[in-house]
């Protein structure tokens, strides 16, 4: 698969770019510290600025492989109100897995929906990307409709798929090929 790494995407109200060091501030008050953004995700809140800082210093290093897209989500003033990353699931059958999150005193004003929808057209765009998907718990509605604003198509339940600390979650599994994408 072609790879081109992580670069600036501007959006309408939106800068995506690599993280820095220097974010670790605003990221922690934003979104890292904020236990209502990790619920349904695998690592608790950061309680300390340091578990900001080693998360940012992980994918500073991984941004040295063109295989990784991760952005922070800053709104245009500066401010960082969260992140999005493409995992690349399978190399071999051209395929990512879509992720996001969003700090929650911003929720519910479409910066998901927006920062998904630039960063779909990006890896459509830039690499020859198949297909796209992504999988929220069924206790997760905001996600599902980020999935589905972004023109991403339901696939099916996935039974148990994804264990938190809150145990087990069946997961609704949504995905966008290349072909529907060109006719969007
Ligand atoms: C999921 C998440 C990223 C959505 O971010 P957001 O910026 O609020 O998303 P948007 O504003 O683009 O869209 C949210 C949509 O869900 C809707 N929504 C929110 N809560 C809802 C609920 N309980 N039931 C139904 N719809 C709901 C909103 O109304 C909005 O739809 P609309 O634009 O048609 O009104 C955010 O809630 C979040 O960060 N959650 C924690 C992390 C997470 O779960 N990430 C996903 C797993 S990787």
């Amino acid at each position: 698969m072609k790879h081109v790494g992580t670069k600036t995407i501007e959006t309408k109200r939106l800068t995506l770019r690599r993280l820095r060091l220097t974010d670790a501030e605003m990221m922690f008050r934003n979104w890292t510290s904020d236990d209502k953004v990790t619920n349904f995700l695998r690592w608790d809140a950061h309680k300390i600025i340091d578990d900001t800082k080693s998360m940012i210093q992980q994918w500073v290093n991984n941004y040295q492989y063109d295989s990784t897209y991760y952005w922070g989500i800053y709104l245009k003033e500066g401010k960082m109100i969260g992140s999005i990353g493409i995992t690349i699931t399978s190399d071999y059958d051209f395929k990512g897995a879509l992720g996001y999150k969003i700090g929650s005193r911003f929720w519910n004003q479409g910066y998901s929906s927006e920062a998904a929808r630039a960063v779909i057209d990006y890896m459509f765009n830039n690499t020859d990307i198949e297909r796209i998907d992504a999988f929220s718990s069924v206790e997760n509605p905001a996600s599902k409709k980020v999935m589905e604003k972004v023109g991403m198509h339901y696939e099916g339940l996935l039974r148990h798929y994804y264990k938190t600390r809150d145990g087990f979650h069946d997961c609704t599994l949504y995905g966008i090929i290349r072909e529907e994408w060109e006719q969007t």
